[in-house]
């Protein structure tokens, strides 16, 4: 895979996404829409590799070694234990746990970002402007890897409350341990049954499960006690209109889905490996899930 990468990249600067597998990653798509925008002479490439200590090492060692390398982006399964084959680590990336963005310095070293927390509130900011932080409680159901991102982004945004719901409560306790707030926020959990009555009061509510993922179940709670003001957040994206936004919808809430925190939480890899600043355009949107 390394010799195709860099046949592909033909001696341009260039990054690509690692994960196993990638052949169906949409991030070549959306970078590939910046570079063309941009006239950027580079590549983004897809790299598939193994889930072993080996064979992340022998990636760390490529992306140091090879002078057009500007980095990487890591997807399923990689991004906690690609974390000790990194120089450094960023704040943002540690507290949360996992890295998504691998940045190469210009003395050659590689330092793990996470790029995830700043997507889902750009997204969030995007789509939902009026949504406002502080006005009061989110419920944000899953902890997983992208719940520690989403709540890392939503305590730094000043959310007094939040309410974590997870089907292994445990999980949710251990989450809301390692996310201690700032003076005067707090964090609630609640058990899986709850899911809908924690729905009171609320003014967004954002699924972080793979619940409603294409191939998976459906989410299965009811929206009766959301305030109609709320926004609903699906971080799923295939397929964009989940049963969740579509009965959000049908209500009359404000939906975001998934595709918009995949499109901004490519932005601050792109603008390190090639430069200039990007914005994520409706055309861009359409490119990707054209074939979602
Ligand atoms: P990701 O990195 O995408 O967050 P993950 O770490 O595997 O993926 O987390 C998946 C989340 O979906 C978890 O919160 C998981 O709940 P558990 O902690 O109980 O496993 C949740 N999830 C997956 N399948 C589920 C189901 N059938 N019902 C409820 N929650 C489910």
């Amino acid at each position: 895979p390394y010799d195709t990468l860099l046949a592909e990249a033909a001696g341009r600067p260039f990054s690509a996404i690692v994960g196993w597998p990638v052949e169906h990653s949409r991030s070549p798509a959306l970078h590939g829409y910046w570079l063309k925008k941009h006239r950027i002479d580079g590549h983004y490439g897809r790299l598939p590799v193994e889930p072993n200590a080996a064979a992340l090492g022998t990636l760390a060692d490529f992306l140091r070694s090879t002078p057009n390398a500007r980095g990487c982006n890591l997807t399923l399964p990689h991004k906690i234990e690609i974390m000790p084959f990194l120089d450094r680590i960023d704040a943002v990336a540690r507290r949360i746990g996992a890295v998504n963005t691998v940045v190469k310095q210009p003395d050659g070293t590689l330092e793990g970002r996470n790029t995830d927390a700043f997507g889902f509130l750009e997204a969030l900011k995007y789509n939902a402007p009026h949504w406002m932080a502080d006005t009061g409680p989110v419920v944000v159901l899953g902890a997983g890897g992208a719940a520690r991102a989403v709540v890392a982004s939503l305590i730094d945004a000043g959310v007094p409350e939040l309410r974590l719901v997870n089907r292994t409560r445990e999980t949710a306790v251990d989450l809301g341990v390692a996310f201690t707030p700032a003076g005067g926020q707090r964090i609630v959990v609640g058990s899986w049954d709850e899911r809908s009555a924690l729905l009171e009061g609320a003014t967004l509510l954002v699924n972080t499960t793979s619940l409603g993922m294409k191939g998976q179940p459906g989410l299965d709670i009811d929206l009766a006690r959301l305030p109609h003001e709320a926004v609903v957040y699906d971080i799923v994206y295939v397929p964009l209109e989940t049963y969740l936004l579509a009965a959000a919808r049908s209500r009359g809430n404000r939906c975001v889905d998934g595709l918009g925190m995949l499109l901004h939480q490519g932005r601050p890899g792109f603008e390190a490996w090639f430069g200039p600043t990007v914005d994520v355009t409706a055309e861009q949107r359409h490119a990707v899930a054209a074939d979602l």
